[in-house]
């Protein structure tokens, strides 16, 4: 499978296409999924800290056996580690748990809190080559200018956000694409959302290029310019998620998809309180 690959403002190329391991324990089945992912020729691989799983994604991309240099990793540092010191420990504790003398691509996980400390720990750890590309998530238009002066230095190569069908982002794409900082989706699929599945549209298409929903969802998200890595534990889910280079989406099969936008998500980052409650939902140091 050739994926292609988008440029970042850094000059990185990252794949274009990868596996997110979101809410798949860390039991053996991350291990599973992502060895199984690898083995079908995904080369992007999506993790964080506070998905408690790292150490088997490391795990199975050594056991892969395919050159580190082929790999795209990408973690994530979480709201509890954003203190200086806290971050530089984090992102030294998080090579040594994957296995990994670098990382692809490191993120803000949650725009909240000491991210400008956070941003100088992986300013320089950039420096220093622990990690080639840093970036956030969760950013929306209000909480990006908030936070834009802590960027002075080095611009976020990308922001990570929920993007599917139903929300588009519209406003909080203009300004990243004025900043040139690339689009990630989290959610493609809109986490399996039963209803964006059965729209007719996307039904319509699947049964024009004898694909299934899933596919013309990433397919629709690809041509939009995003960089998307679903989830599935499910190895034909896998597989079948990855097989959307080989046909392409009109531009009135576009607009027509980009007309299911209802122009709001799942999660609201700039609601009042979410700092706290993502920080009771997820303690990275329940165990320290
Ligand atoms: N930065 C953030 O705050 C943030 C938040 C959420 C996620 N993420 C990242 O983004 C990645 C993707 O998002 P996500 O995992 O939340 O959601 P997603 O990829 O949109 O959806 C995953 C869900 O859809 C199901 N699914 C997968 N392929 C399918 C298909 N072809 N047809 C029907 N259902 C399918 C999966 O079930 P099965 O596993 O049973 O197949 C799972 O329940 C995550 O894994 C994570 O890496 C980041």
């Amino acid at each position: 499978m050739q994926i292609p690959t988008f440029k970042l403002n850094d000059g990185h190329e990252i794949p274009s296409f990868g596996f997110g391991v979101f809410q798949i324990p860390a039991d053996g089945s991350t291990y599973q999924a992502v060895l199984s992912a690898l083995k079908l020729g995904y080369r992007h691989i999506d993790t964080a800290e506070a998905y408690f799983n790292e150490q088997e994604v490391g795990k199975a991309i050594k056991d892969s056996g395919i050159p580190r240099d082929q790999i795209w990793v990408t973690s994530k540092l979480w709201l509890q580690d954003y203190a200086y010191e806290d971050a530089k420990k984090t992102i030294d504790n998080t090579l040594a748990k994957m296995g990994l003398d670098y990382l692809d691509l490191y993120l803000i996980h949650q725009p909240y809190g000491k991210v400008d400390e956070a941003w100088r720990a992986m300013e320089e750890a950039q420096q220093a080559g622990k990690l080639r590309s840093i970036g956030g998530s969760n950013f929306t238009p209000k909480l990006w200018a908030k936070w834009k002066d802590a960027f002075a230095n080095v611009t976020p190569a990308v922001n990570q956000v929920e993007f599917n069908p139903y929300f588009q982002q519209r406003p909080l794409r203009q300004i990243m694409a004025k900043e040139h900082v690339a689009l990630e989706a989290w959610a493609p699929l809109g986490q399996g959302n039963a209803d964006l599945f059965q729209e007719p549209v996307l039904q319509r298409l699947a049964k024009k290029y004898d694909k299934n929903v899933g596919q013309i969802i990433l397919r629709f998200e690809h041509q939009e310019g995003v960089i998307v890595f679903p989830k599935s534990v499910h190895e034909a889910r896998i597989k079948s998620n990855a097989e959307i280079f080989d046909f392409e989406l009109t531009s009135d099969e576009m607009d027509a998809i980009r007309g299911l936008d209802k122009g709001q998500g799942m999660h609201d980052p700039d609601a009042p309180g979410v700092a706290d409650s993502l920080l009771s939902a997820f303690d990275v140091h329940a165990n320290d």
